[in-house]
């Protein structure tokens, strides 16, 4: 956390009492904190507290000249790596929903492009109520990141979900999303999802890919402070923070888009499960069933998609490009021939005959192989874990390349 910035808006809730423990527990990990606090908030906590525990001047207004002299709003919003609400209030989470700018706090976090992780609290009809859980919804889509809250007595009285998060909770949180940094600098594509390849208006072909294990490998190298495009086939999950997303369909779409992205990648991660065939002649009318009989054939023509992988792979100079391997049976064999026949860094090779791992699961077991022979088999983890460790290897793969 040392010299980490992290920008605090305080929301007007009870809350806002263990804002201070949370705060010196940030200076003590070495970050630099700076507070905005919204009106309401500074009758729940002392703005002298807290600029006695930043060091900072703490800002409530928008139009107060002396506050605005010193440091302007837009270069707080700039300022910041991380941008945390804590607490954040139903009105709060709401007005920030509708991208409201109609005080400090709002303007601030319409302003900033740091990711945004948001500690709700609240009485637990409040946060039952559809319409925080819709606010809530829309901001997770655009990539804000939530804490808690946790379920217990609430401080108006009442029992159930609503209690800020523990500051040692949030601490431990912002963290982990503060992340190593030890991949500032370097652009990443990854793709992700599978693709979907029309038959006609209505039909495609597509696959079984969640994107589960793309998008948790993007996510991961924003933290690490990559630059990370993120070329996504339909799948329906949330953008990762930090992660600029390009939404494609078909193979060809993809190929594209990640041809447009490679000159200035310094990695390329394939895990999108690209369809391998299309059909040779998709037709843009619904094709009707009237002309056939019960049981009587359609014939359906298909044809090769190019290779991206193998394409990207023999052009790819200093970049790394990793592979993976979706293998039924001979794992280890089949992906060693894949690696050679791919000409990639790291091939990451799936056994998607099992049940547990893989396709459509949150987690994963694979191997990871490079040309020289190596041979690393993962046990069963979290495919947020895996993530880490394949990029473990991609970090070590650039420096050996630098
Ligand atoms: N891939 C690609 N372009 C394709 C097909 C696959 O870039 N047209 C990439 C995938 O993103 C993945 C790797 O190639 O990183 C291997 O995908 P996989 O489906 O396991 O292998 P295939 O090349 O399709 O070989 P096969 O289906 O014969 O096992």
């Amino acid at each position: 956390m040392n010299g980490r910035k992290i920008l605090l808006v305080v929301g007007g809730g009870i809350a806002a009492y263990k804002v201070p423990e949370l705060v010196r527990a940030w200076t003590k990990a070495g970050a630099e904190v700076r507070c905005v606090l919204t009106e309401a908030a500074s009758s729940f906590v002392s703005p002298l507290v807290l600029q006695s525990l930043t060091q900072a001047p703490v800002r409530q207004s928008l139009f107060d000249p002396g506050e605005e002299g010193q440091i302007g709003h837009i270069e707080v919003a700039d300022w910041a790596e991380l941008v945390v609400v804590a607490p954040a209030t139903a009105d709060l989470l709401a007005r920030m929903a509708q991208g409201m700018a109609n005080d400090l706090a709002t303007t601030v976090l319409l302003a900033t492009r740091a990711p945004v992780l948001v500690v709700p609290a609240m009485n637990v009809n409040m946060w039952d109520h559809a319409a925080t859980q819709a606010n809530l919804e829309t901001l997770r889509e655009r990539g804000v990141l939530v804490e808690g809250p946790d379920s217990g007595e609430l401080a108006c009285g009442w029992e159930g979900q609503g209690r800020m998060s523990d500051p040692e909770a949030i601490a431990a949180r912002t963290s982990l999303l503060l992340g190593t940094r030890s991949m500032h600098g370097n652009r990443m594509v990854v793709t992700a999802g599978g693709t979907r390849e029309p038959i006609d208006a209505v039909r495609s072909v597509t696959n079984r890919s969640s994107g589960k294990m793309g998008y948790a490998i993007a996510a991961e190298a924003a933290r690490r402070g990559a630059e990370v495009v993120l070329i996504s086939g339909p799948t329906g999950l949330a953008t990762p923070a930090g992660v600029r997303r390009v939404d494609v369909e078909t193979a060809l779409e993809m190929r594209t888009s990640v041809l447009a992205e490679f000159d200035a990648a310094r990695i390329i991660v394939m895990s999108a499960a690209v369809a391998d065939f299309r059909p040779a002649n998709a037709s843009d009318r619904k094709i009707k069933k009237e002309d056939l009989a019960d049981g009587e054939g359609l014939q359906l023509e298909m044809v090769r998609n190019p290779d991206i992988l193998a394409e990207i792979s023999a052009r790819r100079d200093q970049r790394v490009v990793v592979g993976f391997a979706a293998e039924s049976h001979d794992v280890l064999p089949a992906a060693r021939r894949k690696l050679a026949r791919k000409g990639c860094d790291l091939l990451v090779a799936n056994d998607i005959s099992r049940s547990d791992a893989g396709f459509e699961t949150d987690e994963n077991a694979v191997i990871l192989l490079t040309p020289d022979g190596d041979t690393e088999e993962l046990p069963l983890l979290p495919k947020t874990e895996v993530a880490s460790r394949i990029l473990d290897r991609v970090e070590k793969l650039c420096g050996a390349r630098e």
